[in-house]
């Protein structure tokens, strides 16, 4: 964990939030590595659950609602978090997390005593209007769902969708998390990438999309390299369950700090349809719609991808990410700097290759150090313009998994590139 975190601030993927002024806390920075880490994921995802699918389509609502919706989703009244505070020092816990309980308890010397658990609201408050004093209270998105719920008779009458569909969305979500901890892992700022597919209201069609919506999301992650040893379902206690869900499934990650929750289906049944007194005619029969929802968090895929792909071979550190999720497809080095013949001849294919991905440059120090800083930052390409690239228009290609070259003509590489990016 903590040589992931050094890592990420190292080479940019990841600096704590507001970092100069003591950092703000639950509030992540994506740099340059970590933002095109994450653009990847998104791309991804809307790849596969939306440009691919003829039964999903994308909408981008505000974040920022009537709050009447929060109301109506039972956000105001449910979206709690049992919360305990220690008699002797004040800070607060959520009563549920056993572990980080006990390990305050330890920093004390003396017994500790908890208050009794209140429930605490996650709904961040916020305030809109320009004459102070009368502004009104607004709730920033604590899921960006809804979006996809007060959108429902607006989808339906503007596109030719036919139950079952689905609405997909990915956006920024704000929680007052009571502790915020491990990572970006809880935050209380994050992305999500959701999909809330509407079917008819029966047991059969229930069972039978949530099966098909939890395999598809699973596939999805292996498909883009999680180990699958490191994957798992878990089924929600009726204890947890939030307050929308008839039945819940988790997919959790075997992270540092155990197995790990970072996209859960859901089964919603006719909870929101219904609370937003909302439905839906099908040749003639009108019904309320239930929901099969699948909930991932860009953030924590982010993370798992990046523990997933994290390796030390002796001093090399290597990020095996996937060629889809890597920041940067392609490094571009001439072997030495101080060649004219060298550089701008890798210039020409730096540039070349700069429309179709993301291309690195570098020609400082030596080549085994370049290719050190490439593998570190998951770049799966490096590209080298030696001697004899003058002599015949090939240039060397490493792969940054087994650390082999090949060579490839000069008017292939993109071709090539291309190829393995596939
Ligand atoms: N619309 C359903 C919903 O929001 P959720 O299980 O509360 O369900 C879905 O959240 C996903 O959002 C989680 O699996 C996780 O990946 C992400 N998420 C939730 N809370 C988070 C937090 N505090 N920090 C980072 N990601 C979070």
């Amino acid at each position: 964990m903590e040589k992931l975190v050094a890592l990420c601030k190292r080479r940019g993927f990841i600096f704590p939030g507001s970092e100069i002024y003591s950092g703000l806390a639950g509030t992540w920075d994506y740099g340059p590595l970590g933002v095109e880490l994450k653009n990847n994921i998104k791309k991804e995802w809307w790849r596969a659950m939306v440009q691919l699918r003829e039964d999903v389509v994308g909408i981008d609502a505000a974040i920022m609602m009537n709050p009447t919706v929060w109301q109506k989703s039972g956000h105001v009244d449910a979206f709690t978090d049992p919360l305990v505070e220690c008699k002797v020092c004040h800070e607060r816990f959520r009563a549920d997390k056993k572990e980080e309980i006990t390990s305050h308890e330890k920093t004390h010397k003396e017994k500790v005593e908890w208050t009794a658990p209140q429930k605490f609201n996650l709904l961040v408050k916020a305030y809109l209007g320009v004459v102070e004093g009368k502004q009104s209270e607004i709730f920033l998105r604590g899921e960006i769902t809804q979006g996809a719920f007060v959108n429902f008779e607006n989808i339906v009458s503007s596109t030719r969708v036919k139950i079952p569909f689905g609405i997909a969305q990915i956006g920024k979500a704000f929680r007052n998390e009571i502790t915020p901890g491990n990572f970006t892992y809880r935050s209380r700022e994050f992305e999500q990438m959701e999909l809330e597919y509407f079917i008819k209201p029966e047991d059969a069609e229930g069972d039978k999309w949530f099966e098909y919506w939890k395999k598809q999301r699973m596939d999805w992650y292996k498909s883009l390299g999680m180990d699958d040893k490191k994957l798992r379902f878990r089924k929600h206690e009726d204890n947890e369950r939030a307050h929308y869900a008839k039945f819940a499934e988790d997919i959790e990650y075997e992270a540092p700090f155990g197995w790990s929750e970072f996209e859960g289906i859901h089964h919603r049944g006719d909870w929101d349809l219904s609370r937003h007194n909302l439905s839906y005619v099908d040749e003639g029969e009108k019904y309320t719609p239930w929901v099969i929802e699948t909930s991932g968090g860009v953030d924590r895929s982010a993370l798992f991808f990046l523990f997933n792909a994290y390796s030390k071979e002796g001093d090399r550190v290597v990020l095996k990410l996937h060629p889809k999720l890597a920041p940067i497809k392609v490094a571009v080095f001439p072997l030495l700097a101080n060649k004219p013949d060298l550089v701008s001849k890798a210039k020409e294919i730096f540039d070349s290759l700069k429309p179709q991905f993301m291309v690195a440059w570098d020609d400082r120090g030596n080549i085994g150090k370049r290719y050190f800083a490439q593998d570190e930052a998951g770049t799966p390409y490096c590209i080298t313009v030696d001697f004899q690239t003058l002599e015949d228009d090939t240039v060397t290609v490493r792969d940054r998994d087994s650390a082999k070259q090949e060579r490839v003509k000069v008017d292939k590489t993109e071709e090539y590139i291309s190829e393995k990016l596939r």
